[in-house]
């Protein structure tokens, strides 16, 4: 994606302001145990050995991983995957500053293809983030088979998202009959949060044309809202048994809390 022009720095202001307002934005609302499940995904990729690195991320949004991992590991390169074009707009002008140790790339996880929209065909590590159960299981099986094939015989994969065991997972109508008041309020918040978010990103001259390109990629109500994917994401055992299929050699669980889980998987 091209930079914005010289002098823009209004945009850039407001897109680095977007991305801080990110992670609290859920943290303090609907997922409280964000903070520490990204820093056990940074954890994970400091047991790789010392050299240049390069990490592909999967369902970046504005980069608030990216950011932790560019800082966290000075030798490492991370390309940052998303949908969103939008997204990937702010996060390119937010963490600009890391120049070309960060690379932005527009692609659909849903395609079978998807991989060719990368600039590399060969990865240490891939991560993800809150974005896999966004996906049917064929989707994910093909996601893991790409994978398999992007990253060098050692590397590993590591996501960090909702997996419910298959033992613990309701159907989402009981499941909303039981949420406590406290999550509900919770989900208010968060909506606040998310339309004020959007607004203000609607406010910028310089991302009208990337909000446009968002409305034909990604057509649907303004902010958005999630139109489509499963209505309860695939369980933790799927996601073992996919990985084991896709030729993958191991893979635990890292960490957990309340369905939030850390996975690491070894190629
Ligand atoms: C809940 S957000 C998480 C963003 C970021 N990883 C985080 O943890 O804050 C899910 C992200 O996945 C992206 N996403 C969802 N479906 C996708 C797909 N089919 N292909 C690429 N990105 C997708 C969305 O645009 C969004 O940025």
């Amino acid at each position: 994606m091209a930079p914005a022009p010289n002098g823009n720095a209004r945009a850039y202001h407001l897109c680095e302001r977007l991305l801080r307002q990110w992670d609290p934005m859920f943290s303090r609302t609907i997922d409280p145990t964000r903070d520490r499940r990204s820093a056990e995904i940074v954890a994970a990729l400091a047991e790789r050995p010392p050299g240049p690195f390069r990490v592909l991320e999967l369902g970046s949004g504005p980069g608030p991983l990216t950011e932790k991992l560019l800082r966290r590991f000075r030798t490492c390169r991370v390309v940052s995957l998303d949908h969103d074009p939008v997204l990937l707009r702010i996060g390119e002008l937010a963490l600009r500053r890391f120049h070309s140790r960060a690379t932005w790339v527009l692609a659909d996880l849903r395609a079978r293809d998807w991989r060719a929209e990368l600039p590399f065909q060969r990865f240490d590590a891939v991560v993800s983030s809150l974005t896999l159960h966004w996906l049917e299981e064929d989707e994910i099986r093909n996601v893991y088979r790409n994978l398999h094939r992007l990253l060098k015989p050692g590397g590993s994969f590591v996501d960090g998202d909702f997996l419910p065991s298959r033992s613990s997972r309701e159907p989402p109508e009981r499941a909303r009959r039981r949420r406590p008041a406290k999550e509900d309020s919770r989900l208010r918040a968060f909506k606040v949060q998310w339309g004020t978010w959007w607004n203000e990103v609607a406010t910028d001259r310089s991302l009208k044309g990337f909000l446009r390109e968002r409305e034909v990629r990604l057509p649907g109500p303004f902010p958005p809202r999630r139109t489509s994917g499963p209505k309860t994401p695939a369980p933790l055992e799927f996601h073992l048994e996919a990985l084991r299929a896709a030729g993958f050699l191991e893979s635990h669980v890292a960490w957990h809390d309340r369905g939030f889980r850390v996975l690491v998987a070894a190629r």
